[in-house]
């Protein structure tokens, strides 16, 4: 075990905030460590696990394609590759009908930004204060975390923020020039933040009226994770480009871009294309995540599981005083508190339980939507524990 630490922090440039954990095994909700120490993860690889680690459908598919074909060129056709634009049709919102393929997220919202600024003729894109779209150049642009971007600058010009959950604050950074507003349905990365049920309404009318795209990035809220396909529809709001990663391809590296012909179409060939977007074996799994997400009824399974669990958030709040709030749609929940919350992780890794942090205030959970309603219910007996434990020692530590 040891020796894993060693070689991945000698040679692994330092990037990630490390857990002394070395996961070798994944099945569902739980996954195992080289001593076949179990851990439930609440976290399903930031959000990316939707049907399970290892989901049983989509190995098979990977096994299948992997001994048929792995990788072919978007300059020729493929069977996987059809196989799952039918699939992400068949899940994608009414009117959405063209795909871009991508490998990650940060590859969507580049695809996104550039989909917009050619379709329009236009340059400004109005990002929100606090989001949180990835790490490349342009995706980067579109975040607001100083702490990323500061290192970084001069980013893409002609990006400006806008008050999240704020339509007046976003009407007024909309001119002539705006190519898109871009934000997430939930603000994941910032701590499960929900806006006022009529900000998504407003900004696709600001949209409308205006002549700009509306964005819409997914990555984290899509496939079910907040009771419904896509969060968008909790607010019957339907955007011009939608933005999704993560678990579309039930753990192989995959996204995609979701929008309309007669917006894809403005692209002319060459202008955007990757190597390895629509890999067959990424096809292959995402095809059988999304059959899987929809036959298992996931996000109906999400939407009820994420009742259960907003009845234990708010009894711990009510118990805790050092919850300063608790927040969740389905099941992306967090619980922010009055300090930092790494000691909370720790002990929940050394109990078997991994939860995820958003900020240094916040516990942020994203677990798998099979997970066992008795295992979510076991989580939060433990968080229960472990903030009543931090409690008497900020006690003990004030006296
Ligand atoms: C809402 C949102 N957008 C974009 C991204 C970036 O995705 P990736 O890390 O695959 O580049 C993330 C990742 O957490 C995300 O949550």
């Amino acid at each position: 075990m040891d020796k894993v630490f060693e070689v991945e922090d000698k040679y692994l440039a330092p990037l990630f905030q490390k857990f002394k954990l070395n996961i070798v095994r994944g099945s569902g909700s739980k996954v195992w460590d080289e001593n076949g120490v179990g851990y439930t993860d609440l976290m399903a690889g930031y959000g990316v696990a939707i049907a399970g680690h290892c989901n049983p459908w989509v190995v098979d598919a990977v096994k299948r394609q992997v001994e048929k074909l792995i990788t072919c060129h978007g300059s020729f056709y493929n069977d996987a590759r059809a196989s799952f634009l039918e699939a992400l049709s068949s899940i994608s919102p009414k009117g959405l009908d063209s795909f871009i393929l991508t490998n990650s997220g940060a590859e969507s919202v580049e695809a996104a930004i550039k989909l917009a600024r050619k379709k329009t003729g236009r340059k400004k894109i109005v990002s929100m204060k606090g989001a949180f779209h990835g790490k490349t150049m342009g995706a980067l642009s579109a975040t607001w975390n100083k702490k990323y971007r500061q290192s970084f600058e001069p980013l893409l010009g002609n990006f400006v923020f806008a008050e999240y959950g704020n339509a007046e604050s976003v009407e007024k950074n909309v001119d002539s020039d705006t190519a898109a507003i871009i934000a997430e349905p939930i603000q994941g990365e910032s701590g499960v933040i929900i806006p006022p049920p009529d900000f998504l309404p407003r900004l696709r009318e600001i949209c409308t009226k205006n002549g700009c795209m509306l964005i819409l990035d997914e990555i984290q809220t899509g496939l079910g994770r907040t009771g419904k396909m896509w969060a968008s529809e909790h607010y019957n709001v339907l955007p011009d480009i939608m933005a999704v990663a993560k678990g579309i391809a039930g753990g192989i590296p995959a996204g995609c871009v979701i929008t309309s012909s007669e917006i894809s179409s403005c692209l002319s060939r060459g202008e955007h294309t990757s190597t390895f977007a629509g890999n067959p074996v990424a096809c292959a799994a995402g095809t059988a995540l999304i059959k899987y997400v929809v036959e298992k009824r996931l996000p109906e399974r999400a939407s009820y599981l994420g009742k259960v669990a907003s009845e234990s958030l708010r009894k711990l709040k009510e118990k805790h005083i050092i919850v300063r709030d608790v927040r969740s749609v389905g099941l992306m929940m967090a619980v922010e508190t009055r300090f930092d919350v790494y000691s909370i992780l720790n002990k929940g890794l050394s109990r078997g339980f991994i939860f995820g942090y958003s900020g240094r205030e916040t516990v942020r959970m994203l677990p798998p939507l099979v997970i066992e309603e008795a295992d979510l219910n076991q989580a939060f007996n433990l968080l229960d524990e472990i903030l009543g434990e931090e409690e008497n020692e900020r006690i003990r530590q004030n006296r």
